[in-house]
């Protein structure tokens, strides 16, 4: 009795595990375990299909015949075996060259980057550079530009010196060159293909790429140079909630106090600062290939602080493949970009057509008081009680 009782068990517990199996793996037997039509039909749908009964048939060498055997000199590998496991990075690869990459002769995971690449980075990036053009464009319909709303006095403050204007055009120059180039590379095929021929688009894409590589570094120490001279002037401070609650003036009358930099401006320079920076590092990753690799260390301590469950995000992988560690290099670069392009895009506007007065202060250095009075209270008293009292010294005492 109590034989036939186990006997059920046993049964029974095999029945269900057969049904667990069933369930979550689909029945490959036509196909002695390849892939069958469903499989290649739901990853044409577009639906993750789990790769491991493929990543993981990679053969068995143990399994080979001896040499001197039938069939023998085949090994305990077929041809689509070997495929397999030099796709999923598994395959035991000597190369005669050194480094990381050297032994990975396929990438399965560059087709995920590569669809990335030309679909939504591409289109939701050119979304976001022209949606900030045409809000600039509607913001300027509606509010036109910001006038000196006072009598000008024709007196002028200094308020960039030699060296700080050069600082900002250095970096500003080198970006502007940086983001054409980079945005030659990312739409080239898609748009300067088609529109231009492959021998044009050759010799721009050649060229692009030398001066995006090389000019890469005047933008490095344009960054360190105006971090270096207007940090100090972007420390946040209480004047700085003011001009925020009163949204800068720019639909009231009266202009709220702001010292050498407004709030405006602050928010400006830290995204320059920190997009810029992590621009230049992950920039730095492309330009010494396999040599700086932070994500898989980045995405350990996202799951470690739990960052990634919070996005939703689930759990990262924290083993990378070199390649990949150069994938997410470039998207993270061309995202982070986009972001910093759509910023300074805005900030053309003020410095230019936006605000009367501003292009003074990256030009001659020079702006009008009056613009300084309106613009940058605290600073022009700063500024005239200071020249003052230069003026008051060097006069003679009567
Ligand atoms: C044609 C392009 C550009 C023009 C016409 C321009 C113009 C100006 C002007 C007039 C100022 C001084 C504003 C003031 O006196 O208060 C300024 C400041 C500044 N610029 Fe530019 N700029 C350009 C591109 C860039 C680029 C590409 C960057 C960085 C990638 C940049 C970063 C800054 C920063 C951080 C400041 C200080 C904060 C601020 O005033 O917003 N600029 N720019």
């Amino acid at each position: 009795m109590l034989r036939a009782l186990i006997a059920l068990m046993l049964t029974l517990s095999f029945i269900s595990t057969a049904h667990a199996q069933d369930a979550a793996t689909p029945d490959r037997s036509a196909t002695g375990g390849a892939q069958t039509l469903d499989d290649i039909l739901a990853r044409q749908r577009g639906e993750d299909v789990d790769n491991s009964f493929r990543s993981q048939a990679t053969g068995d060498p143990n399994s080979a015949a001896g040499m001197a055997d039938q069939l023998g000199t085949l090994g305990g590998a077929s041809d689509p075996e070997l495929w397999r496991a030099l796709r999923f990075g598994t395959a035991d690869v000597t190369a005669s060259n050194n480094g990381p990459a050297a032994t990975v002769l396929v990438q399965d995971g560059g087709m995920k980057w590569l669809q990335f690449r030309q679909g939504p980075l591409a289109t939701y990036g050119a979304y976001l550079l022209i949606g900030t053009l045409v809000l600039l464009a509607v913001f300027y319909l509606i509010r036109g530009r910001i006038k000196i709303d006072g009598e000008k006095t024709g007196r002028t403050l200094l308020r960039f010196k030699m060296i700080e204007r050069f600082g900002h055009w250095l970096l500003a120059g080198s970006f502007l060159l940086l983001g054409l180039t980079g945005l030659i590379s990312l739409f080239g095929r898609k748009v300067l293909i088609p529109a231009f021929g492959h021998e044009a688009f050759a010799f721009l894409a050649v060229g692009s790429k030398w001066v995006h590589n090389n000019v890469s570094w005047a933008f490095m120490l344009g960054l360190v140079m105006i971090f270096i001279m207007w940090v100090i002037h972007n420390l946040p401070d209480r004047t700085d909630i003011n001009w925020l609650l009163k949204g800068g003036g720019i639909f009231s009358k009266g202009h709220p106090p702001a010292k050498k930099f407004n709030a405006g401006q602050k928010l400006i320079f830290w995204s320059v600062i920190v997009l810029g920076t992590s621009i230049s590092v992950s920039g730095l990753a492309l330009l010494f290939p396999f040599e700086i690799n932070m994500f898989a260390a980045t995405f350990a301590k996202l799951n470690a602080f739990g960052i990634s469950g919070a996005l939703g995000l689930g759990e990262l992988r924290e083993t990378l493949a070199p390649h990949e560690e150069m994938q997410y290099a470039q998207l993270w670069h061309a995202i982070v970009s986009f972001v910093l392009m759509a910023i300074i895009f805005a900030h053309i506007y003020i410095g230019t057509v936006g605000m009367e007065g501003a292009a003074d202060a990256m030009t001659s250095g020079e702006v009008e008081e009056q613009w300084a009075r309106e613009h940058h209270s605290i600073w022009a008293d700063e500024v005239t009680a200071h020249d003052e009292t230069q003026r008051a010294n060097a006069t003679p005492a009567q």
